[in-house]
C-alpha cells in the first residue's frame, strides 16, 4: 500500500473515500460541506451523527466533491483523545468503511498537544492496521481488493510523520501475519526462513543455528524444551549496525514457541489451539528488527529468537529435571509449561555474551498477567528502574500501554529450589507475571534488562470495531521507539 501527502483542498481530492475525523460537538469542514449543499451538517442536526468515539456516517457525494464517498468520524470528547485512541479511531473508521481497493483519503483533526506530524502517523498507523487482511486458509476465499493507496491531508510538516507511521504498521502486520499461522505451518524451521527472508530484504545480518549448533552454543534450555519434539529448534540471531558493529547493542529476544502444548505437564484440551500464538514475541522481534532497519537510528541493535514447539513424548523433559543454559545457572524444572523462560534465558545469556548493555525481552510468558491487567496494559517486569522508566516511556510515545510490575528483593525467594539454583515456577497463584519475570533476570547478571508479558494482549480473541479476531502485533512498536531513543544516547 502506498502512503502519500497531500496539499490539495479536502474537496479537490480525487478518492474513493474521505475519511473526515470530528470530535464530539464538531462541525463538518464548511468546504466540503458547502460543496455538499449542506449535507454533512444537515446529518449532524438531524442527529445522525455526534462525534462519539468510533461513530461513522457514510454520505454519498454523487459527483459533487472528488471522493466518491465521505466518511464522518467520530473522536468523542476532545479532552480524551490521547495516541491509542487516536489510531484506534481511525482504524475503526477503515474497518467500518469495508472500502475494497481504490484511494482512501483522509484529513486530519487539530488535537491539542499533539504535532500534526504525530497525528498523521497515529492516523496512518490506524488506517494500515484495520485495512490489512488477515489471510486465511479458506479454500473459498473471495479475498477483498485491497486498498491500493492513502491520501493523507496536509503539508510537508506531516511527512515525516506519515513515512513513520507507515513503516511502524507495516513491521506490526508482518509480526500479525507470523502469529496467525498455526504450528504446523509455522515450525521453528520455517519461522528461520521468514526470518531469512525478512532480514534478505532489509540487508540485516542473520545467523541461524540448527540443533546441533545449539548444542555447541551450550543453549541447554532451548534444548531441553525442543526434546520432545520431531522438529528441530532454531536460534535465530540479526544484527542491524546501525553504529558501525561495535557496540554496545541494544538485545531484543522474543519468545518463538511455535506451539505450547505444554509438554509433559500438558494442557487442557480447553483452548489448547491458542497457543499457536505463542511465538508472538518473535513475531513482534522480527516487526521491530524491520522497521528499524528502514528507519535507520544511530544505533546496533541484536534480533534473538529461540524457536522450537513444545511437545510431549517419551524423550521429552521432565517435572524434577535439573538443567542448566549458557548462563551456567542450573534450573529444576517444576512445570514444562513454563518454558518460555527457559528457552529465552538462552536468548538472553546469548545477547549478554555477544555484548548486548541493554535488554527488551518480548513473550506470551503467563496466564497470569490476564488476571493482572486484562487486555489492556502489558506488563513490564525489570531487574533496573531507569531502563523500565524509560521503555515505558517508549510505550507511551509509541501509543501501547504497559504498566511496570514490582521487583522487590523478596519475590525471588518465591522461585527458589531445594537442589538448583532455581525452580522454574512458583506457587500456583503467587506473584506468577513477576517470578516469570524475574526468572529471566536471573539469567542477565548485572545488564538491564526489561521483560514485556503480552500474553493477553497479543491476540484477540472476538471481533470488534477495529480489527478482527487474531494477533494484534503489539509491542513492535514499543521496541521500535525504545530504538529510537536508545540510539540518541538515552539508555
Ligand atoms: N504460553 C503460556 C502462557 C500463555 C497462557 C500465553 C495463555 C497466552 C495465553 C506459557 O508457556 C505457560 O504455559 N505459562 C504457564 C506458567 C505456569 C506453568 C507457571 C501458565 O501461565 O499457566
Ligand atoms: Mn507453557
Ligand atoms: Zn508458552
Amino acid at each position: 500500500m502506498e502512503v502519500l501527502t497531500t496539499q490539495q483542498p479536502l474537496a479537490k481530492i480525487v478518492a474513493d473515500l474521505l475519511i473526515l475525523p470530528l470530535f464530539q460537538g464538531g462541525r463538518p469542514p464548511a468546504e466540503v460541506d458547502g460543496a455538499l449543499g449542506g449535507g454533512l451538517s444537515r446529518a449532524v442536526e438531524a442527529g445522525d451523527f455526534a462525534g462519539e468515539f468510533g461513530q461513522t456516517l457514510i454520505y454519498y457525494t454523487e459527483g459533487r466533491i472528488g471522493a466518491r464517498r465521505v466518511m464522518l468520524l467520530g473522536l468523542g470528547a476532545e479532552s480524551r483523545i490521547d495516541r491509542a485512541r487516536l489510531r484506534r479511531a481511525f482504524g475503526i473508521g477503515a474497518r467500518a468503511s469495508r472500502q475494497k481497493g481504490g484511494t482512501v483519503a483522509c484529513a486530519l483533526p487539530a488535537v491539542p498537544g499533539l504535532p500534526a506530524s504525530e497525528t498523521a502517523r497515529f492516523a496512518v498507523e490506524g488506517l494500515l492496521h484495520s485495512f490489512h487482511p488477515l489471510r486465511t486458509l479458506k479454500t473459498d476465499q473471495q479475498a477483498r481488493p485491497p486498498v491500493e493507496r492513502i491520501l493523507v491531508s496536509g503539508g510537508a510538516e506531516v511527512e515525516p510523520g506519515a513515512r513513520l507511521g507507515q513503516i511502524l504498521a507495516e513491521a506490526a502486520n508482518l509480526a500479525r501475519d507470523l502469529a496467525w499461522l498455526p504450528g504446523n505451518r509455522l515450525t521453528a524451521s520455517d519461522l528461520a526462513e521468514k526470518a531469512r527472508e525478512i532480514c534478505r530484504e532489509a540487508g540485516l545480518d542473520i545467523e541461524v543455528y540448527d540443533r546441533e549448533g545449539c548444542r555447541k552454543l551450550g543453549l541447554g534450555l532451548l534444548l531441553a524444551v525442543n526434546q520432545g519434539s520431531r522438529e528441530e529448534p532454531r536460534f535465530i540471531v540479526m544484527r542491524y549496525r546501525g553504529a558501525g558493529g561495535k557496540g554496545p547493542w541494544l538485545g531484543l529476544v522474543g519468545k518463538g514457541i511455535t506451539f505450547d502444548s505444554g509438554g509433559i505437564s500438558i494442557k487442557p484440551t480447553e483452548n489448547m489451539w491458542d497457543m499457536k500464538y505463542d511465538m508472538s514475541g518473535a513475531a513482534a522481534v522480527l516487526g521491530a528488527m524491520q522497521a528499524i532497519s528502514r528507519l535507520k537510528p544511530a544505533c546496533d541493535v541484536m534480533g534473538i529468537i529461540p524457536a522450537t514447539d513444545n511437545m510431549p513424548d517419551g524423550g521429552a523433559y521432565k517435572p524434577g529435571d535439573v538443567i542448566s543454559g549458557l548462563s551456567g545457572k542450573t534450573v529444576e524444572i517444576r512445570s514444562t509449561d513454563a518454558e518460555g523462560r527457559l528457552v529465552l534465558a538462552d536468548g538472553l545469556a546469548y545477547a549478554v555474551s555477544k555484548g548486548c548493555s541493554r535488554l527488551i525481552t518480548v513473550s506470551t510468558l503467563t496466564g497470569a498477567v490476564r488476571i493482572a491487567l486484562g487486555p489492556v496494559r502489558f506488563a513490564m517486569v525489570s531487574n533496573d528502574d531507569r531502563w523500565e522508566e524509560l521503555v515505558f516511556q517508549a510505550a507511551e510515545e509509541a501509543g501501547e500501554k504497559g504498566w511496570r510490575l514490582p521487583h522487590d528483593q523478596e519475590y525471588y525467594d518465591l522461585f527458589k529450589s531445594p537442589i538448583a539454583d532455581m525452580a522454574n515456577t512458583g506457587q500456583p497463584r503467587t506473584a506468577g507475571t513477576i517470578v516469570g519475570g524475574l526468572f529471566l533476570m536471573s539469567h542477565v547478571g548485572d545488564t538491564p534488562c526489561v521483560h514485556l508479558d503480552i500474553a493477553a494482549q497479543a491476540y484477540q480473541t472476538s471481533d470488534d470495531a477495529y480489527q478482527q479476531a487474531g494477533p494484534t502485533g503489539v509491542a513492535v512498536r514499543t521496541m521500535v521507539q525504545a530504538a529510537l531513543r536508545f540510539a540518541e544516547g538515552r539508555r
